[in-house]
């Protein structure tokens, strides 16, 4: 059996590099190009909070299975979205002064009416999930509005 040569270490060393290189840029461009998918969603519509407790212009965000839910008290009515950002899955906030849903990862920007994109990165709307009230409390469940 041989020894391993100061130079075998280098070359070592060196292929280990590259292959920690070429994961750290392909790993964001695989997923830019494939998203993830929002599994594991519940069945069941999932309790927000009462509807005395999101005021018009206002926002929550509830677990909602393996992701979160963003739920919105709009000037039209109740709107939800998963939270997950469709362009690196980071989680999007509410802004109530610009009234946008905004991704602070990589400045994308979402229009509460609809999920659709304003600016940035993502590549497509947020998942929309329907809002409803049920005996005075707000749910959220898979499914449109
Ligand atoms: S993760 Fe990049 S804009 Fe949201």
């Amino acid at each position: 059996m041989s020894d391993i040569t100061r130079r075998d270490f280098l070359k070592l060393l060196q292929g280990a590099g590259a292959l920690i290189g070429v994961s750290a840029v392909a790993t964001p461009v695989v997923a830019y190009f494939y998203p993830p998918k929002l599994i594991e969603m519940p069945t069941e519509p999932v309790l927000v909070c009462p509807e005395s407790e999101l005021q018009v212009g206002e926002a929550k965000i509830v677990e909602f299975g393996r992701y979160p839910a963003i739920v919105i008290n709009t000037e039209n009515g109740l709107k939800a979205y998963s939270a997950v950002c469709t362009h690196f899955a980071c989680l999007v906030k509410w802004n109530p002064e610009t009234k946008r849903l905004e991704c602070p990862c990589h400045d994308g920007y979402f229009n509460a009416a609809d999920g659709s994109v304003i600016s940035g990165p993502p590549p497509k709307p947020l998942l929309a999930l329907a809002a409803e009230v049920v005996d005075g409390q707000i749910y959220v469940k898979v499914g449109e509005a």
